[in-house]
């Protein structure tokens, strides 16, 4: 089936917000970047132009398709016209009346468009809740990198449309990503399980039981995970990580409660390969060992 999705707005130009747009962009739509903050938004363009440079570097992306995608993204400071649009992906912090308000807002203004989250864990029924027509909400979840990873966790909210989510469906191949639809449950199929390994390396680190390293390579050389939790909780952030581990506490239950460590290097501001430390530090893009 045809998508129908040529006009994208990505609201949100942090990691994950940037790139989505990229991967849409790519796909040949119509994009425009959101974000409050210049600040981020030139953050956004600036890891846009990396990933695209790294693409064509790698033999992924001609030249000339990797210009292409450059011209179909503009960068905005306000929604500008909503009317026009055939899907809006919010990747914005996980704050649920941030959320609300967003999508409340857009169901408004536009009564057609697909209203998608990013979101890693919250309820996207409360947040079609918000609107005024709930059937047009899921979650399009993707992973960190976006252009990289080949997963796209499609959420179903209670009253997600079954037309709405094979469009979303139709769109993933568009984007050259394969699909997993999954119920409205707190941490869908992938952060539940993530989280859990996260935490409970977290929890082996502050027990001596290895070294951040040491404990990464036993993932990565023992069961051939591309990265190990430590590492890759430096990639999310952990100010991501935590939000998300405090979230399913509360819904799940005391096995995802977040180590004291973690929470003592978030409010250290050490938030990760984002702030240049976490459990490594970081250095031109790679993760060096703490002594
Ligand atoms: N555009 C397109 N392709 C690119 C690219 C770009 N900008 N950059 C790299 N690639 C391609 C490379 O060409 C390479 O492809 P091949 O395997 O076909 O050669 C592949 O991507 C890997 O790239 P690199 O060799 O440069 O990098 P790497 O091998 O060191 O891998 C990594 C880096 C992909 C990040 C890898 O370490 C990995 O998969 N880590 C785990 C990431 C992960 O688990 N992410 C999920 C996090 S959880 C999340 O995001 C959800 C949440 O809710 C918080």
């Amino acid at each position: 089936m045809s998508d129908g999705i040529q006009n994208v707005l990505v609201i949100g130009a942090g990691t994950m917000g940037a790139g989505i747009a990229e991967v849409a962009a790519k796909a040949g739509c119509s994009v425009r970047l959101f974000d409050v903050s210049a600040e981020v938004l030139e953050a956004g363009k600036a890891r846009i132009e990396r990933s695209l440079a790294k693409a064509v570097e790698k033999g992924k992306l001609g030249a000339d398709a990797a210009e292409a995608t450059r011209a179909r993204i503009t960068y905005a400071g306000e929604y500008g016209d909503v009317a026009g649009l055939d899907l809006v992906v919010e990747a914005v912090p996980e704050k649920m009346e941030l959320k609300k308000q967003i999508f409340s807002e857009l169901s408004a203004g536009n009564p057609t468009c697909i209203l998608a989250s990013n979101t890693s864990s919250l309820s996207l029924t409360e947040i079609a809740a918000a609107c005024q027509d709930p059937s047009r909400v899921l979650g399009m979840h993707f992973f960190n990198p976006p252009p990289v990873m080949p997963l796209l966790e499609i959420v179903e909210a209670e009253q997600t449309a079954p037309e709405i989510t094979a469009r979303v469906r139709a769109f993933a191949a568009r984007i050259d990503k394969s699909p997993i639809v999954v119920r409205d449950m707190p941490g869908f199929a992938t952060s539940r399980l993530g989280i859990i390994l996260g935490m409970e390396a977290i929890r082996m680190l502050e027990q001596g039981v290895a070294s951040a390293a040491d404990i990464d390579s036993a993932m990565e050389l023992g069961y051939r995970h591309p990265m190990g939790p430590l590492k890759l909780t430096d990639l999310v952030g952990l100010d991501v990580r935590l939000a998300i581990a405090e979230h399913l506490t509360r819904e799940l239950g005391p096995q995802f409660t977040p180590p004291p460590l973690l929470r003592m290097l978030v409010r250290a501001g050490k938030l990760g390969a984002k702030t240049g430390e976490g459990f490594y530090k970081w250095v031109d893009g790679k993760a060096v060992p703490k002594k």
